[in-house]
């Protein structure tokens, strides 16, 4: 039995391919550097000079496009001498061309053929320069890649894509292989085969056409093919599962997340280091695999400061953790599992509600509740927050509660109890706001639930309760915050660094005549002072002065 094994491995890559010379090679020309640098003012002849032109648009600065510059150098140096003519263009430059081209992405990489500038072939996202290699070779459909034996790719770490089709005649008349192909042309950072071994369909008992997915030998997944099969869900399918059930963000799978065609994320925020990681990540893990192509979840370690930046954009800190957000990338609105456990079933009730479009969106402020100045404790909301907190007359007490958390719950008399021991005071507002259905937008130190006191005069200035949780001693806290604010203030008022030395001093007297008590506030600013002096004394010694 003739067997026909076709692999198309990533790492198994062939440089002949391109090793055609470049017929247009003109030495003498000053476009003659192995990268060219293209302008508006040269890109339509390069575009006619060269029959596959692969165009870099890159952006000088930006973070992400610097892995996919390395690759591209990678590639261009391995293309020496090939076909394909490389190029680059500086879209923070060529602002006129990056537009005529209609180039919006950054860090695009496009294939333009035999000199047509509307219809360029767009490289998938390379995860490093063998991406482009294969990308390129598999859209040429080369015959480079046959190989013999699948034992080779089952043995790999990495994911073999295996294609079986039952074919009379030749492959590439099979419409599930052809779709297979370019499926394959759009994934090039993963392996794929085609057998038609008898030793794999008796080990797997093959029947029909089916793309199996393996991994050191193991069958992860079987997708059987159908005339209703798209070219998409088959993608859709292999990248996937390519991945875990659950992946950990980091700058290795970053790509990989941004890019999968799944577009509802679940992403749970937790400290790798904690003690509670192991039962957490267990948990995450075991909702995961109920929702493969519906959604992709990541989990965020909160102890590692590169992620900084995503917590930022979700608004999560660390003391928050562990907490599970969904986010759907096609709107960007997140939900809040609004729960203090995190188990299985917690998780799976939250994706599915989410999923059934009766997720709660976790919003920036909710709306303002109708008379919600009116009760003993207001209730502020996001938008209200600040305004109600950072009010120079009035000092504010604002417990930031989770509605869902019974440490939450169990404040709520006493928040009653304060705000009618403090009812007669003008200059005092009791407040609560839901942490979890608004966005707060400040920075408050410890977990929810919080007390935080916002003292009057002070505009910026949050203090966190941590004592006894009694009225009275809640109250004389807040008293002494006061006095300290209103300390603190007249010290601000009268710092030196806020004064106008000549202004003061010129209205205080016409020449050398200042008190004691201005000496010691000018402590600091001592050089100024005597310079001010001298200046003086200079100018009353002078005859105009
Ligand atoms: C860019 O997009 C516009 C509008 O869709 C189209 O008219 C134009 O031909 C495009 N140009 C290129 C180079 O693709
Ligand atoms: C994560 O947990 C470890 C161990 O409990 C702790 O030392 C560390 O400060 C925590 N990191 C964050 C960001 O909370
Ligand atoms: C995600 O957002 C899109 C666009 O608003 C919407 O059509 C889709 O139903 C949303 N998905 C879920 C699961 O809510
Ligand atoms: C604070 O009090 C001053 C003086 O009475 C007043 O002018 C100002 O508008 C008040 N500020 C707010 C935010 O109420
Ligand atoms: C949050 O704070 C930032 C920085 O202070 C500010 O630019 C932004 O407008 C605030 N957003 C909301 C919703 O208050
Ligand atoms: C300080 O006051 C003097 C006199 O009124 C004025 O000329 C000078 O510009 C002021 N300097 C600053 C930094 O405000």
């Amino acid at each position: 039995m003739k067997t026909l094994l076709l692999l198309l491995g990533a790492t198994a890559f062939c440089l002949c391919v391109f090793v055609a010379a470049d017929q247009q090679a003109d030495k003498s020309s000053p476009e003659e550097e192995e990268v060219l640098q293209l302008k508006k003012g040269n890109f339509n002849r390069a575009l006619r000079k060269y029959k596959q032109l692969l165009v870099h648009f890159y952006a000088p600065l930006s973070g992400d496009g610097h892995r996919i510059t390395v690759a591209f150098e990678g590639a261009a140096a391995e293309l020496q001498g090939s076909e394909v003519k490389l190029a680059v263009v500086d879209v923070a430059k060529e602002k006129d061309l990056a537009k005529e081209l209609n180039v919006t992405g950054l860090a695009a990489i496009k294939l333009y053929l035999s000199g047509d500038k509307y219809n360029p072939e767009t490289c998938p996202v390379p995860q490093s320069s063998a991406s482009i290699l294969t990308w390129l070779k598999r859209r040429a459909g080369s015959a480079a890649d046959l190989i013999a034996d699948l034992s080779q790719s089952e043995a790999s770490e990495e994911l073999t894509v295996v294609g079986f089709f039952q074919v009379k005649t030749h492959l590439f008349n099979c419409p599930a292989s052809h779709m297979f192909y370019n499926a394959a042309v759009d994934l090039p950072d993963v392996n794929f085969a085609v057998t038609q071994n008898n030793e794999v369909i008796t080990k797997y008992g093959l029947t029909h056409d089916v793309v199996l997915l393996l991994k050191k030998s193991k069958l992860i997944q079987a997708y059987k093919m159908t005339p209703q099969t798209s070219k998409e869900m088959l993608i859709v399918f292999i990248t996937v599962y390519q991945m875990d059930p659950a992946t950990e963000y980091t700058g290795q799978t970053a790509t990989q997340i941004l890019a999968s065609p799944v577009l509802n994320h679940a992403l749970l925020f937790v400290n790798k280091s904690s003690a509670a990681f192991k039962e957490i990540h267990s948990a995450f893990n075991g909702a995961a695999e109920a929702f493969r192509l519906k959604i992709l979840f990541v989990w965020v370690n909160v102890d590692e400061p590169r992620n900084g930046r995503l917590m930022e954009y979700f608004r999560v800190r660390d003391f928050e953790a562990p907490l599970v957000r969904l986010v759907n990338l096609t709107d960007h609105v997140t939900y809040h599992l609004p729960s203090d456990t995190l188990d299985v079933q917690t998780i799976t009730t939250f994706c599915r509600t989410y999923l059934e479009g009766e997720a709660k969106p976790k919003m920036q402020s909710e709306p303002m509740p109708e008379g919600w100045d009116k009760t003993p404790v207001k209730e502020l909301v996001g938008m209200t927050l600040e305004k109600v907190g950072f009010n120079p007359n009035k000092t504010v007490f604002v417990l930031f509660y989770l509605p869902y958390s019974t440490k939450s719950h169990a404040l709520f008399p006493l928040w009653e109890e304060l705000a009618e021991a403090l009812k007669a005071r003008e200059d005092v507002v009791v407040a609560r706001i839901d942490a979890s259905a608004n966005d707060i937008n400040m920075s408050i130190q410890g977990g929810y639930p919080a007390l935080c006191l916002f003292p009057a005069l002070y505009a910026e200035r949050v203090v966190v309760y941590t004592g006894t949780r009694k009225v009275k001693d809640l109250v004389k806290f807040l008293d002494k915050e006061m006095a300290k604010a209103k300390k603190d203030r007249v010290k601000v008022n009268y710092s030196p660094s806020n004064i106008n030395i000549t202004a003061v001093l010129g209205s205080v007297c016409d020449y050398v005549c200042v008190c004691v008590c201005l000496l010691a506030a000018f402590k600091k600013k001592k050089e100024e002072f005597y310079l001010y002096v001298k200046n003086k004394l200079v100018s009353f010694a002078s005859p105009g002065g």
